[in-house]
């Protein structure tokens, strides 16, 4: 049995006090303000000049209209403050403890940024990239530090939706790992762990599931775009910001998921071979997810379990009351 904690494992519980954002694009901002709302000091790296003129300003602007809306916790002056805008890459990394970077989904220039990063850190330096798509094994496999390498996909933008991949390749070592969660935890991001790279991730699959039908509908002429859009903002995409799907087949069905299964697997099945696509929900794989859901919420209680999703939805109801969306009026023009 382990009972020694090595120095690696011992600094993943140090707390970092500043990160290096590489990259000042749309996600590079949005991540500086993820750490810098969590009392971490950012350096961000950018190399285009009118980008790094704006970064700050771009900051300012969303954290003020976030304070407007009461969603800091402290000011937005002194949010900024922790921020500071480099050019030079070893000027921005200088003494940080962890880098997230957010430059172009380019396999040829992160695999070259990587390679200075790991020569200009120390190697317990997590290095994570914001990709989208790329696992990190195609551009940090030859890395002396690749040990530290992985991806960290925000979901867009970070600062509302609070959920990241923590994709580790299989050369990435425990402790980067867990010294990531630790430092998502503490800007208050949600941690999902891929077990294994895979082109996509999961996020972007389950998005490109629903997009892959929303077009081949829109392709057949059963459904305006509009409309689509309207079935998810209104329908889908309100229930899913209290429960996922899978809670949803949950609480939708008397019997729970594994009776909506059985009812409606087949029918998902049908639907998916319309498509070309052959896989159905095996009954391992639905007794898997049933056994993790019915872990959160008892069969037993299905009827308050049922309630507590409505208490929930008449929460988010309640926060929408009045809420005058300006882009459905754009949809609708
Ligand atoms: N846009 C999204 O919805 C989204 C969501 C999640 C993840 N991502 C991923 O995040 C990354 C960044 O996306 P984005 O939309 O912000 O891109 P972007 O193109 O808007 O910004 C990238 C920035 O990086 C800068 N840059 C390029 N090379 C650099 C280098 N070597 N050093 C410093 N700066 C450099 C560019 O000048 C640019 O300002 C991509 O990998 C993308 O796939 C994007």
């Amino acid at each position: 049995m382990k009972t020694e904690t090595t120095p690696e494992e011992a600094r993943a519980d140090l707390p970092i006090h500043s990160v290096a954002v590489i990259g000042a694009g749309s996600i590079g901002i949005a991540w500086s303000i993820v750490f810098a709302c969590a009392g971490i000091n950012v350096r961000i790296c950018e190399l285009d000049d009118t980008r790094r003129d704006s970064a700050l300003a771009s900051a300012e602007s969303l954290l003020s209209e976030m304070e407007g809306a009461g969603l800091l916790s402290q000011a937005t002056a002194g949010i900024l403050e922790r921020m500071s805008v480099w050019e030079e890459l070893s000027d921005a990394v200088s003494g940080v403890g962890y880098v997230q970077e957010c430059v172009v989904e380019d396999v040829d220039v992160k695999r070259e940024l990587f390679r200075q990063l790991d020569q200009l850190t120390p190697h317990d330096v997590v290095l994570a990239s914001s990709t989208s798509t790329i696992p990190s094994s195609k551009f940090a496999s030859d890395l002396p530090g690749r040990a530290r390498c992985l991806v960290v996909h925000p979901a867009n933008p970070p600062y509302f939706l609070r959920v990241a991949e923590v994709v580790p390749a299989e050369f990435t070592s425990p402790t980067a790992v867990a010294t990531t969660v630790s430092i998502l935890k503490r800007a208050q991001i949600f941690s999902v762990h891929l077990n294994s790279e895979i082109e996509g991730f999961a996020l972007n699959r389950l998005q490109g599931a629903l997009l892959r039908e929303a077009y081949c509908l829109v392709q057949d002429g059963v459904i305006s775009a509009v409309d689509v859009d309207t079935l998810v903002r209104e329908g889908l995409g309100r229930r899913w910001s209290v429960i996922g799907p899978f809670t949803t087949s949950e609480l939708n069905t008397r019997g729970g998921l594994r009776q909506h299964s059985e009812v409606l697997g087949p029918v998902y099945a049908r639907l998916g071979l319309e498509r070309g696509h052959e896989n159905p929900w095996t009954p391992d794989t639905i007794n898997t997810v049933a056994k993790a859901i019915e872990q959160n919420l008892p069969f037993a209680s299905w009827e308050e379990n049922v309630r507590q999703r409505d208490h929930a939805m008449i929460q988010i109801a309640s926060r929408l009351k009045g809420f005058d969306n300006p882009l459905v009026q754009c949809e609708s023009e």
